[in-house]
């Protein structure tokens, strides 16, 4: 493994071994359940890729692959929908925490330590391929689309979010504000996206989000060139994120979620992030050839 991708892992595996001893829905059964509730109705309200895509696929006996599962709710969501899940990521640790929630449940998922640029599966073996927020965080992006491509049946579904290039979050929050007026981009150089996105899991010792990258929709077309593409489309647009603290201007729900009150976007968000959304989600199909 390069030094880059030991560094990944080391990044990653420490902040979900962190999570997972903090993380308190595995206690018992019906705390888990009424957590998973309000995680799908968070979703919906935030039109995400876990309930949107997945949902119009239907995944009722269908093989899904998940790829950067991370504390495994996307992957417990698709089994509980009736998918035969495997769900992967990187690191041991988010793959210890997502067995965990499979047993806890007494689902029959699957999760495995797996590099997405080398998916250790065979060709044509899942119906379909999930993975949100995670293809960006990889070097050579363009090799896992390959290696989903590789692993999905003929006709079978891909479903990826990357982050959005031309969102408020990217070109405002991020390259304006953390890149050039407090000088991350001269501080830090090629890595200063990485290190100014994921904060909440870097630490104040040294350690320090290793890469992040944007596409536009454009860049997303250009890596699933090989796929029939059904649609394209972004999502995820908080207010707050551009002016911190600024919260209770447009009305929004408040979903309980494990011993804290989510905020859901209000609707004035929902509507911005259709165009200017952080997240860009790709739902592409295999062809049949
Ligand atoms: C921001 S988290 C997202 C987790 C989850 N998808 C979610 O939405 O909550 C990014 C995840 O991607 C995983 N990851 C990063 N690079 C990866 C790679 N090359 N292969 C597989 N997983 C990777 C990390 O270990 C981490 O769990």
């Amino acid at each position: 493994m390069n030094t880059l991708k030991q560094e990944m892992k080391e990044f990653w595996g420490k902040g979900w071994g962190k999570r997972g001893q903090a993380d308190k829905s595995v206690q018992s059964r019906e705390r888990f359940l009424q957590e998973l509730g309000a995680i799908r109705m968070l979703l919906e309200m935030e039109e995400g890729e876990q309930v949107r895509e997945m949902q119009k696929i239907g995944l009722k006996g269908k093989a899904v692959l998940e790829i950067g599962c991370g504390a495994g709710s996307s992957s417990i969501l698709f089994a509980l929908d009736g998918a035969q899940v495997t769900a992967s990521d990187l690191t041991d640790e988010a793959v210890a925490i997502t067995k965990a929630k499979f047993d806890l449940l007494g689902l029959a998922g699957n999760a495995v330590q797996a590099d997405a640029e080398n998916l250790p599966f065979p060709d044509n073996s899942f119906d379909v391929v999930f993975s949100s927020g995670v293809l960006h965080h990889t070097p050579n992006t363009q090799k896992t689309i390959d290696e989903i491509r590789r692993v999905l049946k003929p006709g079978g579904n891909a479903v990826v979010m990357l982050y959005a290039k031309w969102s408020f979050q990217y070109l405002v929050s991020l390259l304006l504000m953390r890149g050039i007026i407090f000088g991350g981009i001269f501080r830090h150089g090629r890595n200063w996206l990485g290190h100014a996105t994921e904060l909440a899991w870097n630490t104040k010792e040294d350690r320090l989000n290793p890469m992040t990258k944007v596409y536009s929709g454009r860049q997303m077309r250009q890596l699933f060139k090989e796929f029939e593409i059904i649609g394209l489309r972004k999502h995820s647009f908080h207010w707050p994120d551009l002016f911190p603290g600024v919260y209770h201007i447009w009305k929004r729900r408040r979903v309980h979620l494990g011993d804290a009150d989510v905020m859901s976007l209000s609707s004035f968000e929902r509507v911005i992030g259709r165009f200017a959304g952080f997240a860009l989600v790709i739902h592409a199909r295999k062809l049949f050839k």
